[in-house]
């Protein structure tokens, strides 16, 4: 395979080699270098640079993570861009991207699927090497017959089985989730590069830890608990998970913990609906209303005092984050969560 170097002028100069069917975000992961991202999937922003020399094959022209302007200015995706030459670049590089487990790309067989509400299921797949990745962390899933990559978030942990799962939500209309749901059969084959993602568990400090999801923003902060539950250094630390949905339907996470012994015995649960008009809405005992205002009212004074992992609809993510940051002055080295819009 023709392989290109790409050359990283500025403060930060350096030289990597990239395969020409690579992004520049995924060439320079694998080589060990801190290129600052969070979605890997064109919606962010978080991983542009200068294209001073070369040419590149955009794959999303139209990505919305680079407004037209930057776009005249030069500037590029590194996620969404594919040398066709040689490049020299500018851009930042930092330490705290760079990866823990370098991502790779690998082809993985479908083994299972459990379904968790009407509209949720966890997917296993199984790769002939052991699974690496940090809980918390997320794959590119290339779906046979299906344009584009799907990022979706594993919900288990690293493993010697080589098993990947990941808890997945029908999206109408969604072509990806109508592969999974409706075509993909026992035994089909599906290629997976991964793993990516910043917001993985941290174990190094004395916060408790709250971990806030909607919709399938529960696969990786499952993950996140199930690491933490066995986290030597977490031994003792609160674990507080908050989940909300439209309705009673949605709410699987009393059933998904009380089956796991070491989760339901450390795991503090605490749901709310947010939808009136849901089926089942009237004879809810539990909380209403969104989210966030469920954390707000359950950890009172106390909410500046943990670490947040949050993910989930676009709407949620950003009021948690509105309220911890601007209401509660939480500081940002408290709060992980990837921008996946
Ligand atoms: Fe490239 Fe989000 S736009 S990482």
């Amino acid at each position: 395979m023709t392989n290109f170097s790409i050359r990283v002028s500025g403060a930060d100069e350096k030289e990597f080699r990239c395969e020409a069917d690579d992004t520049i975000l995924g060439g320079a992961l694998r080589n060990g270098n801190g290129f600052p991202y969070e979605c890997n999937s064109g919606g962010c922003g978080s991983c542009q640079f200068e294209l001073l020399d070369g040419e590149v094959e955009e794959l999303w022209p139209d990505a919305p993570g680079l407004s037209p302007r930057a776009r005249e200015r030069g500037r590029r995706l590194a996620c969404q861009c594919v040398p066709k030459t040689d490049l020299t670049i500018k851009a930042s590089f930092r330490d705290e991207y760079v990866p823990a487990v370098a991502p790779k790309k690998q082809s993985l067989t479908f083994v299972g699927a459990k379904q968790l509400t009407p509209d949720m299921t966890e997917f296993s797949f199984k790769a002939s090497e052991d699974a690496e990745f940090l809980p918390g962390q997320f794959a590119m899933l290339d779906l046979p017959g299906v344009e584009g990559l799907r990022a979706y978030s594993m919900s288990n942990l690293a493993n010697a089985d080589g098993l990947w799962n990941f808890v997945i939500k029908r999206v109408p209309d969604g072509k990806g989730t109508a592969y999974l749901f409706d075509i993909m059969k026992s035994g089909d084959e599906i290629s997976l590069d991964g793993p990516y993602g910043n917001s993985y568990l941290r174990t190094d400090n004395g916060r408790e830890i709250i971990c806030v999801a909607g919709g399938s923003g529960l696969s990786p902060v499952l993950s996140i608990l199930r690491g933490a539950v066995q986290a030597p250094e977490l031994e003792g630390r609160g674990l507080k998970l908050f989940y909300g949905g439209r309705g009673p339907q949605d709410i699987c996470v009393h059933d998904i913990v009380a089956a796991d012994p070491l989760l339901s015995s450390r795991v503090e649960v605490h749901t709310a609906i947010s939808d009136e008009e849901a089926p089942g809405a009237s004879e809810w005992t539990g909380a209403r209303g969104f989210v966030h205002e469920l954390v707000k009212n359950t950890l009172g004074d106390d909410i500046k005092e943990f670490d947040y992992y949050f993910c989930g609809p676009p709407p949620m993510t950003d009021a948690l984050q509105r309220m911890l940051m601007l209401e509660y002055k939480v500081p940002a080295k408290q709060m992980y969560f990837d921008r996946f819009y």
